[in-house]
């Protein structure tokens, strides 16, 4: 066995290139930030401008070197035009924490689209597959020993009531996680998974501000938590890091639960009602009503 060595440098990262996806707000932001405290260069991706060009900025003042590239990780050529953009300016791309994502539509499955469905589909795991496997071509031909994190929920983890296409896409985030996983591990190349809780979020907090359904939602998900409230973004970075370090070498193809011990309860509150009146008016003609 090789020696391992903690110190002096614990993580490994010290001048690693970052990528992340999403990286201008919430949990990527967290992730761009943590990745750049553990010794990281980061190209911070997303289609916000502004929200990109501020984490490149905050990474920046830590003493790092980053960039930001507008790109909607959705477009497959532009996903690989990406890899060639971050090894141009940065030297070389080491981690890929594949972050986008979001529920994209809410309520009952009785009411959910083909649209909607194929929808948060490719923004959920369309854009995993993307990135991972541009990353990965890339750190093959450079004969990087690369690590790659994607990003699933507990959604994708306990049923999600409301969110039906979201939990399945992320449920399939954590398989695809572990299919790359032993692919790549020829190659020298990790690939596991953050797999956050409900997290307070720039978007969260403003839609905890304006009241409403999805504000109580956030609320009664704070409660629920066994840690007594809900993650914040660089907590579940953290994560993120640990598994782009050497302190996760001989992990891939796992799935990490960063979600104040919620999965292990059953007080998860639903994102959104699903007895809706069109909901309720299918169950009544089933049910033989008018
Ligand atoms: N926030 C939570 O509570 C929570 C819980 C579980 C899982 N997650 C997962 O964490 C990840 C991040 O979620 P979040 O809540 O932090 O998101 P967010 O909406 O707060 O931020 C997402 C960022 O991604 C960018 N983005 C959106 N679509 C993009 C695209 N097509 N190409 C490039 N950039 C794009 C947005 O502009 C934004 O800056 C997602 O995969 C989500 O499913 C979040």
């Amino acid at each position: 066995m090789s020696e391992f060595r903690i110190a002096p440098d614990l993580l490994g990262l010290e001048g690693a290139v970052a990528v992340v996806t999403g990286g201008g707000a919430g949990v990527g932001r967290g992730c761009a930030l943590q990745l750049a405290r553990a010794g990281c260069h980061v190209a911070v991706v997303d289609v916000n401008a502004e929200a990109g060009e501020r984490t490149a900025a905050e990474i920046r003042a830590l003493g790092r070197r980053a960039i930001f590239l507008a790109v909607d990780v959705r477009r497959r050529e532009a996903v690989q035009s990406m890899v060639t953009d971050v090894i141009a300016a940065l030297g070389g791309l080491d981690v890929l924490v594949a972050n986008v994502g979001h529920p994209l539509h809410i309520g009952p499955v009785l009411d959910l689209g083909e649209e909607q469905w194929d929808e948060v589909f490719a923004l959920d795991l369309k854009t995993t597959l993307f990135c991972a496997q541009a990353a990965a071509v890339s750190m093959v031909e450079r004969e990087v020993r690369g690590r790659i994190v994607t990003v699933s929920s507990s959604s994708g983890i306990t049923g999600a009531p409301g969110i039906a296409a979201y939990g399945a896409a992320k449920a399939g985030v954590i398989h695809l996680t572990k299919t790359l996983a032993l692919e790549l591990a020829p190659y020298g190349i990790r690939v596991n998974c953050v797999v956050p809780g409900t997290h307070l979020t720039e978007a969260m907090r403003a839609t905890l501000e304006g009241g409403g359904p999805m504000a109580d939602y956030i609320r009664a998900a704070g409660k629920a938590m066994p840690l007594g409230r809900l993650g914040e973004p660089p907590e579940t970075g953290g994560v993120a890091v640990f598994l782009a370090s050497n302190l996760s070498a001989y992990m891939t193809g796992h799935a990490v639960i960063s979600d104040g011990g919620i999965t292990h309860t059953t007080n998860r509150p639903p994102v959104a009602s699903t007895q809706t009146p069109r909901a309720l008016a299918h169950v009544s003609r089933l049910q033989g009503g008018s």
